[in-house]
């Protein structure tokens, strides 16, 4: 995976005095000290992280948290204060004038919360403007605005006025207008939060199949929890001008860093979030390890299951990868037979999933049958099963932890 942006130290303070701000900063007080004590605002606190190509990546955070100054200071809308910001390997502070003018026009787009469409252009002059601004002639740039139309299902509407479309369908012109420069990032500023809830849920879904066909690198910056976790590949927490959390939807959820960031999950659906591996366990069902002698290693495991009084276990092999599963009576019947053969006693029909699938398509797995759903990591490894009872009592368990 290769890196798109890497930030390092970065800082912005607003005021006339940046550098006794950032004295004080290095002195250990914080945002609201330093405009206490002199009146400035620290809007980026060392800010440091990467974006890998291809990922969206979120920024994340209540109102005034830095967001908008962060996202601003890629593409030096927002000169910084302080602190490094590498595109693509090359530093953004020593282009010059001209190359940052050709850098945005080309190859980094900007989406905002108000649409900024100008209203006396149609919607193909206003989704084709990047693209005139840029030099391209009358017919590249309308061809290419009507493709990128198309993308974002506005092909119908080309020649219409903003203001006889839907708050929704302008921000797909505002998308439109990005995508039709093609370019490699995509900066979008609370691009969706404008719009109802369920045309906003229906942007972040274009979103994301825009996306998989054409793996641009986004930053993402919203005060939404749940937008951040439907659309974002790992997500940037910001308090108070510093970033106090990175990771996957999965590991800010498994581990908040503090109550700051535990407070964003109140009211959310946290299980959408968890992984076939966070609830997996061994508990349930024995591993058997075959070995030479299947005999034995049966009768072993129907006795220890009876035991226990559980129904099934599943068979790795020597390494411990995933052979398949077998029941107290699929080994008592095999044991009867003369010689004794593994495949004979595996239940047919059982297939293991992996890890890394969400706990929605564990339950469409479970709703189909009654026994333990085998879990394998990407190799093959066994990792445990999960059962209908298993699954219910972790929901039940997250409800209680976040709710
Ligand atoms: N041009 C500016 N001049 C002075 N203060 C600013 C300016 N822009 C932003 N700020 C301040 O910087 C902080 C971060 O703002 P912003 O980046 O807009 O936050 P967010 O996008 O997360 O709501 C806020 O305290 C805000 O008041
Ligand atoms: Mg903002």
């Amino acid at each position: 995976m290769s890196e798109k942006i890497r930030v390092e130290n970065l800082c912005k303070v607003f005021g006339p005095d940046p550098e006794l701000a950032m004295r004080l900063l290095q002195s250990g007080l914080d945002k609201d000290a330093i405009f206490q004590q002199t009146g400035m605002v620290v809007g980026v606190n060392h800010a440091n992280f990467h974006v890998n190509e291809g990922e969206i990546f979120v920024l994340m955070g209540l109102s005034g948290s830095g967001k908008s100054t962060l996202i601003r200071l890629l593409n030096r809308l927002v000169e910084p204060t302080h602190g490094q910001i590498l595109l693509g390997g090359h530093d953004v502070a020593s282009l010059s004038n001209k190359a940052l003018v050709e850098l945005r026009r080309k190859d980094m787009a900007m989406v905002f919360q108000s649409f900024a469409l100008l209203p006396h252009l149609s919607v193909l002059d206003n989704t084709a403007f990047g693209l005139e601004v840029a030099g391209v002639g009358r017919q590249a740039r309308e061809k290419r605005a009507m493709e990128v139309l198309a993308q974002v299902g506005l092909q119908d509407y080309a020649r219409r006025l903003p203001s006889e479309l839907s708050g929704g369908m302008q921000q797909r012109v505002g998308l439109a207008r990005a995508l039709a420069v093609d370019p490699t990032l995509m900066l979008m500023d609370e691009a969706f939060s404008a719009l109802d809830p369920l045309m906003r849920k229906e942007m972040q879904d274009l979103l994301l199949h825009l996306q998989s066909e054409q793996r641009r690198t986004i930053v993402f910056v919203s005060h939404d929890l749940e937008e951040a976790f439907h659309i974002g590949d790992r997500i940037a927490i910001m308090h108070g001008g510093s970033i106090v959390q990175i990771g996957t939807p999965n590991e800010i959820l498994r581990n908040p860093s503090n109550a700051y960031v535990k407070a964003f999950f109140k009211g959310v659906d946290v299980n959408k979030y968890l992984l076939a591996s966070d609830i997996v366990t061994r508990n349930e069902t024995l591993e058997i390890r075959t070995t030479a002698d299947l005999r034995a290693d049966f009768s072993g495991a129907v006795e220890q299951l009876k035991a226990h009084q559980k129904h099934h276990a599943c068979v790795v092999n020597e390494a411990g990868q995933w052979v398949g599963m077998v029941s107290v009576e699929s080994m008592l019947h095999s044991l009867e037979a003369p010689s004794v053969s593994l495949p004979a006693a595996l239940l047919v029909g059982v297939e293991p999933v992996v890890g890394h699938i969400s706990l929605k398509e564990v339950m469409r797995c479970l709703v189909k049958t009654n026994l333990p759903l085998p879990v394998v990591d990407a190799a093959g490894y066994y990792m445990g099963t999960i059962s209908q009872q298993v699954l219910l009592r972790k929901m039940v368990e997250e409800e209680n932890n976040h709710g």
